[in-house]
C-alpha cells in the first residue's frame, strides 16, 4: 500500500477566526504528522516514529492545506501587465484581443500547461477559471488538469454582444457548447464545471436566458460572472437591462443567483444587492491586485459579512498582478487597511484555505488537513529570502509568522507542493 508520512509545523483551520488570539479556530500541531494513502489524509497527529515508514520530512517549515483561487482568466496569463486606466478599456484593448488566439487548440494547451505551473510554483492546488469563448479552450483547461490529478473549477465564457466578432458565440451556439462541456467534463476526475456567462456587459437578455436553462438543467454545476467591479461597468450594464432594479438585480431577474454562483469583485453594493446576496447565499468574491490595478475601488469586506454574505478571495489573473495568494492576502490586507478594516493573519490564511473550500462548497473534500479530505497541501518557509530571514529571526509566535509570510512572501516561500499526495512543486517539469 503507498503510504506517505509528511512531518512538519501543521496549521489547519476549523472555522473562521473571529479575532487573532481566537485559537479555537484553528489546529497547530508543533511537530506534526500527516499520514497519507492514495492521495488522501488518512491521519493528522503528533508524530511518532513508525518503523519503516516513508516519511518526508518538512520540518522546520508549516504545512497549510493548498491554497485555493476562487476567480481567475487563465486565458488572460499573458494579459497581466497591460497599461490601462480602467476596466472596459483594459478588455478592449488587450483582453478581448488576447482571448481571440484561444481559437488554436495547440495555443490553448501551451499556455494551459505554462498557467498549472505558475499555479503549483505558488502553492495553488485548486482554483476556478473562466477559459475563453472556445471550448477548445475549456478542453485544454481540464485535459491539464487531469494530467495533474488537480481539483479545478472552471468553464466556457459566454458572451454574445459587445465584444469583437470572434469571440462572440450566439444564445443558442453559448448554450450548446456550455451543454456539451459539461457532459463531458463535469465530475470527470477532479473536474468541476462553472456555467459562465461574462458579464451583463456581453451577454443579451436571450443569452442569460440560456444560461439559466443550463442551470435548471445542472443544478449541481457552479455559476461565474463579474459584478459590480467599476462605475461605468455599472452605468452601462443598468443602460442595457434598465429594467432590473439594480446590477445585482439583472442576475437576480435570470434565476442566476444561488449557493453556488461565484460573483467576482462586488465592490459598488447597495444595500439591497447585499441582502439579495446575504439572502442568495451567493458568493462575493475579493480580488484585490486586479481591484488596485485596474483602479476599480476597493471591496468593503466588514459591511458583506456582517450582512452575511458568503466572501472568497482570489488573485482575478489577468487583471490582477500576481499568481501568489500571499501577494494577494497582502493587497487584501492593505486595500481594507485603507477601508479602515482590520484582517489578522489568521483570518487571512483561513480566506485562503477553509474559507475558499467553504465558499466553494467543498468543506470535506479540501481546504482543510482532516482525515477524509485530498492530501493537496501547501509546505511554507517563512525565510525564504535573506529579507525574510532577517525578519523571521525576530519573530516568535506563529501569527507574526504568518503575517510576515503574507507580507514578505511569494513563490519563493513555497518550499513544497502536494496534489493528491504527489510532491508537484519541486517535480516540476517532470510531467
Ligand atoms: N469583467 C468582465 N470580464 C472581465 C475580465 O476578464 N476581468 C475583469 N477583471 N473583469 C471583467
Ligand atoms: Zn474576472
Amino acid at each position: 500500500m503507498s503510504r506517505t508520512i509528511l512531518r512538519g509545523r501543521v496549521l489547519t483551520f476549523l472555522d473562521e477566526p473571529q479575532a487573532i488570539d481566537d485559537s479555537a479556530s484553528y489546529r497547530y500541531i508543533e511537530d506534526g504528522a500527516i499520514t497519507i494513502e492514495h492521495g488522501r489524509i488518512v491521519a493528522v497527529g503528533d508524530y511518532v516514529p513508525e518503523a519503516g515508514a516513508d516519511v518526508i520530512d518538512h520540518r522546520p517549515h508549516l504545512i497549510l492545506p493548498g491554497f485555493i483561487d476562487m476567480h481567475l482568466h487563465y486565458v488572460q496569463s499573458q494579459v497581466i501587465a497591460s497599461y490601462a486606466g480602467s476596466l472596459l478599456e483594459w478588455l478592449n484593448t488587450y483582453t478581448f484581443v488576447e482571448e481571440q488566439k484561444f481559437s488554436r487548440q495547440g495555443h490553448a494547451g501551451v499556455v494551459a500547461s505554462a498557467f498549472y505551473d505558475e499555479l503549483i510554483r505558488n502553492g495553488t492546488t485548486t482554483a476556478v477559471a473562466y477559459c475563453s469563448s472556445h471550448p477548445a479552450s475549456v478542453d485544454a483547461y481540464f485535459a491539464e488538469a487531469a494530467k495533474r490529478n488537480m481539483l479545478m473549477v472552471g468553464g466556457k465564457v459566454m458572451m454574445d454582444r459587445n465584444a469583437p466578432e470572434a469571440l462572440c458565440d450566439t444564445p443558442q451556439s453559448g448554450y450548446d457548447d456550455s451543454k456539451m462541456l459539461i457532459e463531458r467534463w463535469h465530475g470527470r476526475g477532479r473536474a468541476l464545471y462553472a456555467i459562465s456567462p461574462r458579464f451583463a456587459i456581453t451577454s443579451t437578455p436571450a443569452q442569460l436566458e440560456a444560461s439559466r436553462a443550463l442551470v435548471a438543467e445542472y443544478p449541481d454545476c457552479y455559476v461565474q460572472t463579474h459584478l459590480s467591479e467599476n462605475d461605468a461597468e455599472i452605468t452601462s450594464s443598468m443602460e442595457l437591462y434598465p429594467g432590473s432594479p439594480d446590477y445585482t438585480g439583472i442576475y437576480e431577474d435570470y434565476g442566476l443567483l444561488g449557493p453556488k454562483t461565484l460573483l467576482g469583485h462586488c465592490i459598488h453594493l447597495n444595500h439591497r444587492e447585499t441582502k439579495v446576496l446575504a439572502e442568495t447565499g451567493a458568493v462575493a468574491v475579493f480580488c484585490p491586485t486586479s481591484n488596485l490595478f485596474l483602479g476599480s475601488g476597493l471591496f468593503d469586506r466588514e459591511r458583506l459579512a456582517q450582512h452575511g454574505v458568503r466572501i472568497g478571495v482570489a488573485t482575478d489573473i489577468g487583471g490582477g498582478t500576481s499568481y501568489s495568494m500571499l501577494r494577494t492576502l497582502d493587497e487584501g490586507y492593505k486595500v481594507l487597511q485603507l477601508r479602515g478594516q482590520r484582517l489578522n493573519p489568521f483570518t487571512s490564511f483561513y480566506m485562503a484555505t477553509l474559507g475558499n473550500a467553504r465558499a466553494l462548497s467543498l468543506e470535506g473534500t479540501i481546504g482543510a488537513i482532516a482525515p477524509g479530505n485530498a492530501a493537496d497541501l501547501v509546505v511554507l518557509d517563512a525565510a525564504a529570502t535573506p529579507a525574510m530571514a532577517l525578519r523571521m529571526a525576530t519573530a516568535s509566535t506563529l501569527a507574526e509568522e504568518l503575517f510576515l509570510l503574507q507580507t514578505m512572501g511569494d513563490d519563493r516561500a513555497i518550499a513544497e507542493v502536494y496534489v493528491a499526495g504527489a510532491r508537484s512543486k519541486s517535480t516540476l517539469g517532470g510531467l
